[in-house]
């Protein structure tokens, strides 16, 4: 497989798949990828936390995530093969560390889904309401939610043998659908996807368009709990508990690195629509989050819907409607995207030997990695039957992030090459002095700050529970910024991936014990799963090749 990155030329050839993708279908289906469940529905969650201030965390997530999208489309052109992030460990770091990408990558594709399916399915119920239609509310909602809330639901449902028969159908549908598109081809649902962005997009500048009319600059500064009007009426850490819901806003740039197989110009090609997508959604999101946060009280977006939950408040009915087709052909979209990335990820993996065989099969008719898509297809739909919402936008926010952490630390560790025409080319910037230097003046500033400097003496007190996660977090990232700029001064590091390194780092400390404790969960799960059998099955297993 790939022991460097120098042979991985040769490896984007006779995979059997179609190269179809230009630069714009590319973008598009960043694009396609990333507006979804984040920004029609987790949006609102993150809001009511943080108030407006939360437009710095989804600048800050930008940020986080145009370092990384450099990372990526550095790799994607060095190593054009479907594999993703999982692909690029494995060049940088090794078996081992491919593994626990590619078990990560899990949980954001496939985990990632699950809470798109369920933003979907609460929309889809939306449109059949406004057409007079109305499902049964234990055919709409997931038994968890079901049972912590035991409304309708829970006592309407059926109730067999003592189990309440409680499941979200039209989420279990569109995981079918989309399944099924994607088994039977990449043309097809290369032409779905772009329409759904055009639907998307033509709605969110209308949602923008028509709301700025109804900002009240007053929302910017709300009056909070204290009876202060604050731009962060909850502080910065606030602003920081949104973290997962506004860095799921962004997953999805990535996913245009695993169809690198069907790009027609991958080196070139890649590299563009990863960062073109990404920079179109930051321009959207930050707007976005303005318009929402401007138009209504902070702690009333506290909803599923919040982007038609602020025109009903404003009385504009008629845009109820058209938000609800936009989210759900939106999310359609995301959906789509992830369902098609999973399998080519695994499709690498089993190349590998890392997964059986039978996973990297290619659809004789169809030219599509057939049997991974339709375990794809099980992976997301059998868990839409036990899980709810806040699980797994959390897991998968924490994943990715980990997985992106260490994408931009394969760079560094990879050598430099010379700049080739026709393909993306990282810029070099000696991070030998700019990176201690942006850590100090990074520290003066915070240590100047009214806000943080109430912070920082009680990073160290552990007395309150709540907290302790954010402190320990806290502390481990100072640690880590301060070993890696002593490694920047040491090894000449190049910037761009550092920073991405840095920034990624920063938004895992604001995830909840109860995420890192998941996260270990499945940490462990998957390295027994390596132990078990990747590791005896691998390609590149010295005992095995004797
Ligand atoms: N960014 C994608 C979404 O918001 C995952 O749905």
């Amino acid at each position: 497989m790939l022991a460097n990155a120098d042979v991985a030329d040769d490896i984007s050839h006779g995979s059997g798949l179609k190269r179809t993708l230009s630069v714009r279908d590319l973008t598009f289906f960043g694009i396609a990828a990333i507006i979804g469940a984040g920004s029609f529905s987790s949006m609102g969650s993150a809001c009511a936390s943080g108030g407006p201030g939360v437009i710095i965390l989804f600048m800050l997530c930008g940020v986080a995530c145009g370092f990384t999208a450099m990372c990526y489309a550095e790799f994607a052109s060095r190593i054009p093969v479907a594999g993703s992030a999982y692909t690029y460990a494995y060049t940088s770091f090794g078996e081992i560390i491919a593994w626990i990408i590619g078990w990560a990558l899990l949980m954001e594709y496939s985990i990632g889904n699950i809470y798109v399916a369920f933003a979907w399915s609460d929309y889809f119920e939306n449109l059949l309401n406004l057409i007079g239609v109305h499902m049964p509310s234990w055919t709409t909602t997931n038994y968890r939610a079901a049972h912590a809330e035991l409304g309708d639901a829970w006592t309407q449902a059926p109730v067999i043998g003592g189990l309440h028969i409680i499941f979200d159908l039209p989420a279990l549908l569109i995981n079918f659908l989309i399944t099924w598109l994607v088994y039977v081809g990449v043309q097809e649902s290369k032409n779905v996807s772009n329409l759904m962005v055009m639907v998307k997009l033509s709605i969110i500048v209308l949602v923008i368009a028509v709301g700025i009319f109804y900002i009240d600059i007053d929302n910017w500064t709300p009056i909070n709990d204290l009876g202060e009007r604050s731009f962060m009426p909850n502080g910065f850490g606030g602003v920081m508990a949104g973290v997962a819901a506004v860095f799921f806003a962004y997953i999805g740039f990535d996913a245009v690195s695993t169809m690198a197989e069907e790009a027609k110009n991958p080196q070139r090609d890649l590299p563009r629509g990863m960062i073109y997508s990404l920079v179109i959604c930051t321009i959207v999101y930050i707007i976005l989050s303005l318009v929402l946060t401007g138009m209504a009280y902070y702690k009333d977006l506290a909803v599923g819907d919040p982007l038609a939950e602020v025109f009903k408040m404003h009385d504009v009915g008629w845009m109820e409607a058209i938000i609800s087709i936009a989210a759900v052909a939106a999310m359609t979209s995301v959906i789509l995207v992830f369902q098609m990335g999973q399998p080519r990820i695994w499709m690498s993996m089993s190349r590998d030997g890392l997964l059986p065989k039978k996973f990297e099969e290619i659809h004789p008719k169809y030219k599509t990695p057939g049997f991974s898509t339709i375990v794809t297809g099980l992976v997301v739909g059998i868990p839409i039957l036990f899980t709810d919402e806040t699980f797994v936008l959390d897991f998968t926010s924490i994943a990715t992030l980990f997985a992106f952490v260490l994408v931009c630390g394969g760079i560094l560790l990879i050598p430099r090459r010379p700049k080739e025409k026709g393909k993306f080319h990282l810029p070099y910037i000696n991070a030998r002095l700019v990176f201690p230097g942006i850590l100090a003046l990074a520290i003066v500033i915070l240590s100047v700050t009214p806000a943080t400097q109430q912070y920082f003496p009680n990073l160290f007190d552990f007395s309150d529970p709540a907290l302790v996660t954010a402190h320990v977090t806290t502390i481990i990232f100072w640690l880590l910024c301060v070993t890696l700029a002593v490694f920047a001064f040491i090894k000449n590091w190049s910037l761009i991936p550092l920073m991405g390194l840095v920034t990624c780092s920063y938004l895992l400390t604001g995830m909840t014990a109860r995420n890192w404790l998941w996260f270990f969960v499945w940490f462990a799960i998957g390295l027994v799963v390596y132990f078990a059998y990747g590791r005896r099955h691998s390609r590149l297993n010295p005992q095995k090749a004797a």
